[in-house]
């Protein structure tokens, strides 16, 4: 789209602080909205460090629709990108109630927020967990959704309906769902990364702050899943690739295209091991680790098949799994304790 001002809900969080930089790269104004539940206003400095640009910053949560109509009203907002949310699996199953509350109620104030100062367009930080256990492999967005074993997914899938069904009943929304596999990787600066609290539940970060020396070892979930080693196969990302993939879905709608759904992926598989063994390469330290039993709700392989978003968007991850590692141990190893060292 002409490059203008764009709302980016969570914008202090990992995948957001890293898409800011992209949306200035590009040309794009931002606002970010924040109310800092899992993250600090410190990845934001580090931000205004790199790109040399305060980023325009107020703290407010998006089930607060008074906080969200003073944003709205200060800054003329062309789109939205939605990243804020809870994400932690195991914690969604102990607290339900509070992932649907926020996840889906927040995102419902969003969007009555956003129509009622006129913006109708929007890009929706969905998740591969929409599909379950895959039904092909590599996985197109016409492979049908499946069943989440968690609430965190559940209101992935959701909201994906409450999406489809909203840009339905009134054509003039723009929506681009995009589904990530799963995100690593840190901007090649080391000045910002993933920085999770307590025990990390991600394969990447628990690899990291075991090299960092935080923990003694790594345990592998399972390794007689029906992969190539026996242990689980997924489809790793740097997240610089996929905050660019937002400025391309920004582009999208620009076009107006109406509802669009986009994986976003590398489509190469890698097991457990075989992330462990790039990590200890690319970056020469070791990761001691040892077989556990799987984890429940967890799936052999999942990978996508990204050839949509190439030919739709323009879009094609260019980084490998190599330089994944190299930058998630860059940002590790000079912030052993995240924002909070
Ligand atoms: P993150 O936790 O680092 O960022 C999310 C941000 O949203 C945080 O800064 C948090 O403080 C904020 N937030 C949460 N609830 C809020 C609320 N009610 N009001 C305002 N702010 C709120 O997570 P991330 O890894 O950057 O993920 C961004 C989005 O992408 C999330 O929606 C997540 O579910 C989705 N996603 C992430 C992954 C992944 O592996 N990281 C994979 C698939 C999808
Ligand atoms: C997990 C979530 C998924 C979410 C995604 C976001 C579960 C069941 N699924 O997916 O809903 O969208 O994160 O990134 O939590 N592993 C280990 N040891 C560890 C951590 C992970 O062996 O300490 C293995 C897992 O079994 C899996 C692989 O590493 O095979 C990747 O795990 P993870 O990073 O948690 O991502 P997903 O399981 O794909």
């Amino acid at each position: 789209m002409s490059k203008r001002t764009i709302l980016v809900t969570g914008g202090a969080g990992y995948i957001g602080s890293h898409t800011i930089i992209k949306l200035y790269e590009a040309g794009y104004d931002v606002v970010v909205v924040d109310n800092l539940c899992n993250s600090s206003e410190e990845s934001l400095q580090r931000v205004a460090q790199i790109t040399g640009r305060q980023v325009p910053f107020r703290r407010v949560d998006i089930r607060d629709r008074a906080g969200l109509d003073k944003v709205l009203e200060e800054f003329a907002v062309d789109a939205c990108i939605h990243f804020a949310g809870l994400k932690a699996v195991g914690e969604s199953v102990a607290k339900p109630y509070e992932y649907y509350e926020n996840n889906i109620g927040g995102t419902l104030v969003l969007i009555d927020a956003l129509r009622s100062h006129g913006c109708k367009n929007i890009i929706f930080s969905s998740s591969a967990t929409v599909y379950g256990n895959p039904a092909v492999i590599p996985i197109t967005e016409e492979c049908p959704k499946g069943h989440c074993t968690n609430p965190y997914g559940q209101t992935k899938s959701m909201l994906e309906e409450i999406f489809i069904d909203i840009q339905k009943a009134d054509p003039e929304w723009n929506i681009v769902l995009l589904r990530y596999f799963n995100p690593i990787g840190a901007h090649k600066s080391g000045l910002i990364g993933e920085d999770p609290n307590g025990i990390p539940n991600n394969l990447m970060p628990y690899i990291t702050q075991v090299a960092v020396g935080k923990r003694a070892e790594l345990g592998v979930f399972g390794n007689d899943y029906d992969t190539p080693d026996g242990t689980g196969v997924r489809d790793y990302i740097h997240v610089v690739d996929l905050a660019a993939g937002h400025v391309k879905a920004l582009d999208a709608i620009g076009r107006k295209c109406g509802l669009a759904i986009y994986n976003l992926g590398t489509g190469h598989g890698y097991s457990v091991l075989d992330v462990v063994k790039a990590f200890e390469q690319a970056n020469g330290v070791k990761v001691p680790y040892s077989i556990k039993p799987r984890r429940p709700g967890d799936i052999a392989t999942c990978y996508s098949d990204p050839a949509k978003a190439a030919r739709e968007l323009g879009w094609k991850a260019e980084y490998g799994i190599e330089e994944m590692c190299r930058d998630s141990w860059n940002w590790q190893k000079n912030n052993p304790d995240g924002y909070k060292g």
